[in-house]
């Protein structure tokens, strides 16, 4: 480790000692989530389990709750729900990464654990330079900087190239990267390598210009593409799309392609672009395959510039989480999202009303209240007209049968009125909804569609309250979530 390295890690803990309290003291910190220790946290990155253990790693800003020269924050954990805050991994200390050591990936390599990260640089009238990183690790826990492995941009792209995501698909190493072409189009190149260290590059795959696509966005960012179930799927957050209907209503996407990667063209044929989430704050989601061969999915709970600076924890010295890990399947075309069975092992003190009958009164049932549980309602009968959730007094997810809409608003941080997100659903079969002190997640559908946004209720505000214009029969099932983040 340099001095340099050794200097900003030691000030990024002393930020962490001086803000612990005032972050601790926050009612709107998460109980099973993963959060900043301080400061900002965006993008999860290095997403992997290795030697047994899960490594997540995020890009971290612990000097404010603003973006800036982005650390690697590090936590482990061996069964998905409890985490432990590992030492710093990556601090922005080198030339090559002296405005951040931004997004990427990590692979095993020869039993060695490697991250794969672009070098932000910045120069003095903010002319950018990007350089694609390693560091390897022996333990897990200290990594060894080998700098650039990839120094110089490919003829006819910008320096907006960043986020490399590496695989070993059997013959040879692949890399997928974000990228824009000079006229500002955004989309995804390959590269190649036998050894990780001289890398190839292979072509554009997917994108602006590529097959069906002619432009969708100025930029791609954290592409990671992989093999789901007979198929290959391009997980990818475009930015600059306008919205359509009730879709890209955020700042910026986050979505996927399903199709075939033909790596040696190299082309990836693919549908149409979907996107992963319905709710108001996901973005930049990394995946990883287990040991048990299953494909997780993680995503920052939050958008870049979406309101950031009014999110209410900054006061309290910390923005941002990531979402709950997700299992990803592939149903009729569509990548659907459960949310991994280990999350069951956070339930505690079931409440079951079985089949009750939801009427026009707004009502509440009992033990059905809290700021941490999990919500399951399944079963549904004469399911007609509108079917509605509120949540904690500031959030309502709403079931229209007769538009085949699902609606999920909520008090906006932002402007303090009523705001909403939606999606067509043909039919309400199941909803299994997951509430934190100031975090939501809807899985409808055993994963079909999901909403995941941020909300800020009155701290003492734990009711959760049901109406249906028609008398509807459903199953109710609540679980109070146990504490576990700190
Ligand atoms: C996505 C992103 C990445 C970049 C990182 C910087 O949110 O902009 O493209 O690597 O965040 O923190």
């Amino acid at each position: 480790m340099t001095e340099k390295e050794r200097e900003l890690q030691r000030k990024a803990m002393e930020e962490i000692k001086k803000h612990e309290d005032t972050v601790k003291s926050d009612p709107f910190r998460l109980t099973y989530h993963l959060m900043p220790p301080v400061g900002l946290l965006n993008d999860p990155n290095g997403w992997i389990k290795w030697n047994g253990t899960y490594h997540m790693f995020f890009q971290w800003n612990p000097f404010k709750t603003a973006h800036g020269a982005k650390f690697w924050g590090h936590y482990t954990s061996t069964d998905l729900v409890h985490w432990k805050e590992e030492p710093i991994a990556l601090a922005p200390s080198e030339w090559y990464e002296k405005n951040g050591c931004y997004s990427g990936s990590a692979v095993d390599h020869e039993g060695t654990l490697k991250l794969i990260y672009t070098g932000n640089v910045k120069g003095e009238q903010g002319e950018r330079e990007s350089y694609q990183c390693i560091a390897t690790s022996t333990d897990g826990v200290t990594f060894t900087k080998e700098g650039p492995v990839i120094d110089t941009l490919p003829e006819g792209y910008t320096a907006h190239f960043r986020d490399p995501k590496v695989w070993h698909d059997g013959n040879e190493w692949l890399l997928v990267i974000g990228a824009q072409t000079e006229d500002e189009k955004g989309l995804v190149l390959l590269y190649r390598s036998q050894d990780m260290k001289t890398w190839e590059f292979a072509g554009p795959v997917a994108g602006a210009g590529i097959g069906s696509i002619d432009e969708f966005g100025y930029m791609w960012e954290c592409p990671d593409l992989f093999h789901l179930e007979g198929k290959d799927v391009l997980v990818v957050s475009p930015q600059g799309l306008e919205p359509e209907g009730m879709k890209y209503h955020n700042t910026y996407q986050a979505g996927y392609l399903i199709g075939e990667l033909d790596s040696k063209t190299p082309i990836f044929h693919h549908g149409l672009f979907e996107e992963l989430d319905r709710g108001f704050e996901f973005y930049a989601p990394q995946t990883t395959e287990d040991d048990q061969g299953r494909r997780i999915l993680v995503g920052w709970m939050g958008v870049p510039d979406q309101d950031e600076h009014l999110h209410p924890t900054r006061e309290n010295e910390w923005i941002h989480s990531l979402t709950l890990p997700r299992e990803l399947h592939i149903r009729a075309d569509r990548v659907i999202q459960k949310p991994v069975e280990e999350l069951k092992a956070l339930r505690k003190n079931e409440v079951s009303h079985r089949n009750v009958v939801v009427n026009k009164d707004e009502t509440a049932y009992e033990g059905v209240f809290g700021k941490s549980l999990e919500l399951q309602l399944s079963n549904f009968e004469n399911l007609e007209g509108t079917f509605e959730v509120s949540l904690r007094g500031s959030a309502r997810m709403v079931y229209d049968t007769e538009a085949q809409v699902f609606t999920f608003e909520r008090i906006s941080f932002a402007t303090r009125l009523v705001e909403k997100r939606q999606c067509h659903l043909e039919s309400l079969n199941s909803v299994r909804t997951y509430v934190d002190s100031s975090s939501v997640e809807i899985f409808i559908n055993d994963g079909q569609e999901v909403f995941t946004s941020r909300f800020f209720p009155s701290p003492e505000n734990e009711e959760i309250t049901f109406r249906a214009s028609t008398d509807t029969t459903v199953t109710i099932q609540k679980w109070d979530m146990k504490q576990v983040t700190e």
